[in-house]
């Protein structure tokens, strides 16, 4: 299983926070945007990613990230010179995908719910060619909107609809066989120029090989692409960790919890933040054994 995160985008809804740097690397709380979407493939068990941003972003994804190997993980890049739609990760990724299946997740969104790994799991092991993930949103119209008949089948999915025909939105984090680089490669832009994550959908819809598990209300999915919303997660990621001492999407505990990584080595991640929170979250993890650590 391959992941790719898509970092890029031009961030304009976050002007002028985004002017001069990459929307996925502004704080949410405390710690960069990137380590939710990061988080959420590490807890799939994924080990190859793929990070794709802009060419100007790239290099302080790379300073903040390296090659994974800090993580027991592999990150590679590639760049996505303009932004031309959430299905060119697929074009881009041909050869880093090549006959596996790959999960997509967009850089500036954020999962945390109960069983996020059993989700992510069956996901993976499904014999539909795509699963993606349908959310019950106030705001449908903003979204891709799954339709379904009277028997709750999906029979559509419409991108950003004048007139939704459910309140389900498709989530930003999309499970595909290998198949999807070919499909993405036929696409052709829409109106606003764009390889629509949509018509990747509604090819395996076409095909009767896509899946969509919605996901409960007990489940968070937020995406973070204005203040506003920004903020709203910052709130949310505080208000959980104050109330239980676990840290939402904190890559190097994720890392040590799946024994990617040693004690030891979780306590010299730690070395340089000693003056702080984070840093006295992963010295204190690094005392929990494994199976005491609640993901
Ligand atoms: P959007 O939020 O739709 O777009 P954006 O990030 O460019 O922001 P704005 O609308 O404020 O101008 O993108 C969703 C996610 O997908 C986000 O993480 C950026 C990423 N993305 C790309 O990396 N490349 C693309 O071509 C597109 C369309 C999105």
């Amino acid at each position: 299983m391959k992941g790719i995160i898509l970092a890029g985008g031009s961030g304009t809804r976050l002007y002028p926070l985004t002017r001069v740097t990459s929307k996925q690397l502004l704080p949410v709380y405390d710690k960069p945007m990137i380590y939710y979407p990061l988080s959420v493939l590490m807890l799939g068990g994924i080990k190859d990613i793929l990070l794709i941003s802009t060419p100007q972003d790239l290099p302080n994804f790379q300073s903040l990230l390296g090659d994974g190997s800090w993580l027991g993980i592999n990150i590679a890049y590639a760049a996505q010179p303009r932004p031309e739609g959430i299905a060119q990760a697929f074009v881009i990724g041909r050869s880093f995908i090549g006959c596996d299946r790959v999960c997509l997740i967009l850089g500036d969104n954020l999962f945390y719910g109960h069983n996020l790994p059993g989700i992510l799991n069956s996901a993976f092991n499904s014999p539909a060619g795509g699963v993606v993930f349908g959310y019950r949103v106030i705001e449908p119209r903003r979204y891709g909107v799954v339709g379904f008949d009277s028997e709750g089948r999906v029979i559509d999915i419409e991108e950003k609809p004048a007139h939704p025909k459910s309140s389900f939105a498709v989530a930003g984090l999309y499970v595909y066989s290998s198949k999807v680089v070919d499909i993405a490669g036929r696409l052709s832009p829409s109106a606003r120029g764009e390889l629509e994550i949509t018509d990747v959908n509604l090819a395996y819809l076409k095909a009767n090989d896509l899946k969509v598990e919605l996901l409960g209300r007990g489940f968070a999915w937020l995406d973070m692409g204005t203040h506003e919303s920004m903020q709203q997660a910052a709130s949310y990621v505080q208000t959980i960790q104050k109330r239980q001492g676990f840290k939402i999407a904190c890559i190097e505990e994720i890392a040590y919890r799946l024994g990617y990584i040693s004690s030891r080595e979780l306590k010299a991640l730690a070395s340089d933040m000693q003056n702080n929170d984070y840093g006295a979250y992963l010295n204190e993890v690094s005392t929990f054994r494994r199976s005491e650590l609640d993901l």
